[in-house]
């Protein structure tokens, strides 16, 4: 995803949601900002950033929570995505439009994109963009169609109109969700202002869009082009990680040692080591990362600073610096945190393994 430099710039402002406690992705959000595991070896936040500066915003806040410092330390004053970005503090995750308050005096009275830190648009935000540029109307959201929208925001539409907006309903009344990407002007602020909260506590921005709705207002809709993912738990981030290295080429920048059998697209990253072992794409194997007498199965994500020895791995996430070492069963489905050794007894091999484990861990199996 690239800019272009003929996109208007400076009229939008960018604001993007990385508070919250991720507790649909605990262990590893004990210690971790959720918008920050990585997905194909790069943190899910990132590819939100990398969207809305090829959407041509470039003042983007960010609003955090608990894991504010962390945030801070991965994406800096912003200049790695071209972007200026402030930081927002919001004390408790009240819901959306209670950080849309918080971040009022930053937005002023432009009016902005608001994106959920940890959700993935195949096709980005340009489109979006592009056409709230073009219209102009108060709100512009975007709907997709889910199997089961009890979990999200529903809208319920009348030809072009959308007519009702319902959080979580336990009876949807259509099967299309509120994705986490909207285009709002300054007239949120007041609606998110007139609303109560929710059943769950929270200010719900599907309220305050539907009280602009009531209030005679303009709210138009777009749908997702490609696909649209919310990686706020397990399922959904290995889902995640498949999708992105489906668009993956193969790419050798490390070194490739004796007895090492490479299939299908398979990324070496610069400082990686692979021998004895045979890598079965689409797979990423991370920076200064070792691979050793090791089979390393589809859809795998392996992040840097990594050991995987006389083990096997597939469809799983690691993060940064975990070992894997003689393991008695195929590792499959897996999120392992940072930092985390995971060490068997190769005598006896099993079937599989199924992991989620939290930073700075150790299992002996
Ligand atoms: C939030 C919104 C919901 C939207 C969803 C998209 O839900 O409240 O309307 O459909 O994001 O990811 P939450 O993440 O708070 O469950």
């Amino acid at each position: 995803m690239s800019a272009n430099p003929s996109t208007p710039t400076g009229d939008l402002k960018g604001l993007v949601l990385s508070g919250g406690a991720g507790t649909r992705l605990r262990p590893i959000t004990h210690t971790s900002a959720k918008q920050l595991v990585p997905v194909a070896n790069k943190p899910v936040l990132f590819y939100g950033l990398e969207a809305m500066h090829a959407a041509g915003i470039r003042e983007v806040g960010i609003i955090v929570g608990d894991t504010e410092d962390e945030i801070r330390e991965a994406v800096g004053d912003g200049s790695q995505f071209g972007l200026e970005v402030e930081y927002i503090r919001q004390d408790e995750p009240l819901g959306l439009a209670h950080a849309v308050l918080t971040a009022e005096e930053y937005l002023g009275d432009a009016p902005f994109l608001m994106y959920l830190g940890d959700n993935l648009l195949r096709d980005g935000l340009t489109a979006l963009v592009d056409r709230f540029r073009s219209e102009r109307p108060d709100a512009l959201i975007l709907l997709t169609e889910v199997e089961d929208p009890r979990s999200y925001g529903v809208a319920r539409l009348d030809g072009d109109a959308v007519v009702e907006l319902v959080e979580k309903p336990t009876d949807p009344p259509s099967n299309l969700a509120l994705v986490g990407a909207y285009v709002f002007t300054s007239e949120i602020h007041d609606a998110a202002r007139s609303i109560a909260p929710s059943g769950r506590g929270e200010l719900e921005i599907t309220d305050a869009i539907q009280h602009l709705i009531d209030a005679g207002r303009t709210v138009s809709f777009d749908r997702v082009g490609g696909w649209w993912k919310d990686t706020g738990k397990l399922a959904d981030m290995l889902h995640a990680n498949r999708l992105i290295l489906d668009l993956f080429e193969d790419r050798i920048e490390g070194t490739i040692g004796e007895d090492v059998v490479l299939e299908g697209r398979v990324v070496v990253e610069e400082g990686a080591l692979l021998e004895r072992c045979r890598v079965r794409g689409p797979a990423i194997i991370g920076r200064d990362t070792v691979v050793r007498d090791a089979y390393v199965g589809p859809y795998t994500s392996i992040y840097w600073g990594c050991t995987v020895e006389d083990a096997e791995v597939e469809h799983s996430i690691i993060l940064e610096q975990t070992t894997v070492r003689s393991l008695p069963a195929r590792l499959t489905d897996s999120l392992l945190g940072k930092d985390v050794t995971i060490e068997g007894d190769t005598a006896g091999r099993g079937r599989s393994l199924q992991l989620m484990v939290g930073d700075s861990s150790l299992v002996r199996i």
